[in-house]
């Protein structure tokens, strides 16, 4: 689906360096490889050392000259970096380039002057992306003091990620070095790395394992296999693994990425088992424990920030463990805010936001403006109050504003804005936009005009019994929605609070999840099965195996989702203390043992359903509610069975 969002890189006359994004090509779907001054005639061609097509530039942009670098110096650089364009003319120079809308790019830019132009004056200028500074390119050796430059470009290159990968809360990432623990001089060690580029960068005491075999790749992260194969661990094995590096800008917050393969066959007797610590703070929940093999990448979902800008990363072996830690690869980006929807002054024409999400950040006395002040409250939810807004006179929209007190709602708004800013799914609420000003928080919603679907059953919403087909419709879309988060999200993810109140419905009574401040997302790669976690939910809800075991699965949710159908059908509470069972599932099997079937559908249907549409419902609730977790269903079953008609 390709849509004319653009990216404008715009160059301007001014000062600084370059940053350099270095992509392994695999597949090259969705890639624009740009040669920039490459004369059409000669285009296209494939670099034959990375064997990726460069296309001439003269079709994306409407300026610049192309130039040449001296033939002695072309025969020691790949082909790309022999022509460039340059741009004698204008404030700004801008290329035009098509994205697919919501997918997110790697973007490389390299500016090889070689004094192209006989001049020996390097350039300095500046690169934006839209209206948003991107980087100050700056190819001079000493400060030049002379004031203007000629900008040039020699490659543009634009890369499509896996929608799941590499994903950031908001803004853009930018690469601050990639490291893989490897000797291949076709990789990069980071002791390599130019200071000037990406800034100091120590592996102090590592020394190397690698093996021969070839290591899977099991998430979307793709390192190459000459990364995998080999890792470091430290040169004193009782000793902990210590990465130590500044960041360019002591303020920058920072995600981390981690690449993990057990590459050694262990002896029976062996365990490999560590903890990673950023600056002292761990930063797994459970220790790491590498697969034989099979590479898994840990992220850090939330962005962090190291003490005055000197990060130490830390690899320790636990108690139990008999070997070293180790690590295969690790990258570590900070996080660049491109604020969108805004212009700069010198901009003139208007270009479309078009990284990652598309969802407005809005002030909060914006929130308060839409609100009215927040004088209508709609309810509850998870962390705060949600109050009906107005989107300047036209949009309707639920606000959902955070105490300002709750730590715990902190870290529910995040791990709601992540979610919310990874999925789109026609059965999940979506999100218009967030407030993250100093300690004022707010999710801002679609609104759902009918409510929530607790509210419907129990009667709250006067004069309206929903059929047994509306019932029915509205299951099927929960749990189209809860599939989705099961399976149609790399890492997958658990919504943790499945029940009516969660359900909520638009004007045509469409059904869509809401509230996802409990969820989960697991690791991507390995046993995506479970984890430990700290036993939250909703009690006549909560799977009864997880609350005994803490290890969450995506099993809990179709437990819940039992539940809910159970609901769905019978009116009942779900824990009623004045039933023969209190718990709806218990009671519905013990009504059905006394043979007494039609005393389990909601009496308010009065009789007006298909029995066998009823009954399979039923069945599905029942094997859905299963206190065995292995007995489940899985979400995609449950929809087959429920759309029998
Ligand atoms: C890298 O290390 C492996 C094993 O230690 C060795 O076999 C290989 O030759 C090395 N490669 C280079 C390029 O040094
Ligand atoms: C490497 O480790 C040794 C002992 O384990 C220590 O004495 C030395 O200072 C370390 N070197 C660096 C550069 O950290
Ligand atoms: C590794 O994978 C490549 C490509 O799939 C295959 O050609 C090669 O034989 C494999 N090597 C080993 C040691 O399994
Ligand atoms: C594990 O067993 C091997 C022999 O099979 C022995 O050499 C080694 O020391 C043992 N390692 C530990 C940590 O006990
Ligand atoms: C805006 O776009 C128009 C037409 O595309 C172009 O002529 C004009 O120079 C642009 N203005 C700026 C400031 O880039
Ligand atoms: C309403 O529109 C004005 C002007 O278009 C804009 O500045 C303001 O931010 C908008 N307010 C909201 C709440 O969207
Ligand atoms: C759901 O379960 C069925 C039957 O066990 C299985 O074939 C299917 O692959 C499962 N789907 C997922 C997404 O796990």
């Amino acid at each position: 689906m390709k849509s004319p969002h653009r990216i404008l890189l715009a160059m301007f006359w001014l000062a600084a360096f370059a940053i350099i994004h270095l992509v392994e090509a695999q597949n090259q779907e969705g890639f624009i490889s740009l040669d920039c001054g490459l004369p059409l005639n000669e285009s296209p061609y494939v670099e034959p050392e990375t064997e990726i097509q460069f296309s001439s530039d003269e079709n994306f942009i409407q300026s610049g000259k192309m130039g040449k670098i001296p033939a002695n110096l072309k025969s020691e650089n790949l082909k790309p970096y022999s022509t460039l364009r340059y741009f004698p003319d204008g404030i700004r120079n801008c290329y035009d380039i098509r994205v697919e809308v919501g997918r997110n790019y790697l973007i490389r830019a390299m500016f090889f002057y070689g004094n192209f132009d006989g001049l020996n004056v390097s350039p300095e200028f500046d690169m934006y992306i839209g209206p948003n500074k991107w980087t100050t390119i700056d190819l001079q050796k000493e400060p030049s003091g002379s004031g203007a430059t000629t900008p040039m470009i020699s490659t543009l290159e634009l890369r499509p990620l896996a929608s799941d990968s590499y994903l950031a809360m908001s803004g853009s990432l930018k690469l601050n070095f990639r490291m893989y623990l490897s000797n291949s001089t076709a990789l990069l060690r980071c002791d390599r790395y130019p200071k000037d580029v990406y800034d100091r960068t120590w592996c102090d005491n590592w020394t190397q394992i690698s093996t021969t075999s070839n290591v899977s790749n099991t998430n979307h992260y793709d390192p190459p296999q000459a990364v995998l194969r080999v890792a470091a661990i430290p040169k004193n094995v009782d000793g902990p693994l210590t990465i130590t590096w500044s960041l360019e800008n002591p303020d920058d917050q920072i995600y981390l990425y981690r690449h993990f393969a057990e590459i050694q066959d262990l002896e029976a007797n062996d365990t490999r088992e560590f903890d990673c610590l950023l600056n002292g703070e761990t930063l797994n929940i459970n220790a790491l424990n590498p697969k034989y093999l099979e590479i898994e990448t840990m992220l850090t979902t939330i962005p962090k920030e190291c003490n005055r800008g000197i990060c130490r990363m830390q690899l320790i072996k636990t108690q139990s463990s008999t070997l070293p830690p180790l690590l295969n690869g690790f990258e570590v980006y900070s996080v660049l805010q491109l604020p969108q929807l805004q212009t700069s002054e010198t901009e003139g024409n208007k270009s479309e936001p078009w990284i990652k999400t598309r969802r407005r950040r809005f002030t909060y006395s914006e929130v308060l403006e839409m609100t009215n002040n927040l004088q209508q409250p709609l309810g509850e939810g998870g962390f705060g109050i949600v109050y009906h807004g107005n989107l300047n006179g036209s949009e309707q929209v639920a606000v959902k504003l955070l105490s300002q007190t709750s730590a715990q709602g902190y870290k529910e708004f995040k791990a709601e804005v992540e979610l919310l800013l990874r999925v789109h799914h026609i059965n999940l609420v979506s999100l218009v936009g967030y407030c993250d000003e100093k300690d004022h928080f707010a999710l801002i919603y679609e609104y759902m005009s009918n409510g929530d679907l607790h509210q419907h059953l129990s009667g709250k919403h006067v004069g309206s019994v929903l059929d047994w087909g509306t019932r029915l419709q509205i299951a099927i879309e929960a749990a189209l929605g809860l599939e989705y988060l099961h399976i149609g999200c790399k890492p997958a993810m658990v919504h943790r609070d499945v029940k009516s109140t969660n359900i909520l419905l638009d004007e045509e009574f469409k059904a869509k999840i809401a509230d996802f401040g409990l969820s989960r997302s697991f690791q991507v790669g390995g046993d995506q099965s479970r984890v430990s976690t700290v036993v939250a939910g909703t009690l006549g809800y909560l799977d009864p195996e997880y609350y005994l075991t803490s290890e969450l699965s995506l099993k809990s949710d179709i437990y819940s989702f039992g539940i809910l159908l159970l609901e769905i059908i019978t009116n009942q509470r779900v824990i009623d203390q004045t039933r023969k069972k209190p718990n709806i599932a218990e009671w519905v099997t013990y009504v059905i043992k006394k043979g007494d079937i039609s005393q389990i559908v909601d009496p308010k249907l009065q009789g007006n359903y298909e029995p066998r549409s009823v009954w399979r419902a039923l069945e599905v609730a029942m094997s859905c509610a299963n206190p065995s977790s292995a007995k489940r269903p899985n979400m995609s079953q449950v929809i087959i069975k429920l759309k029998v008609k």
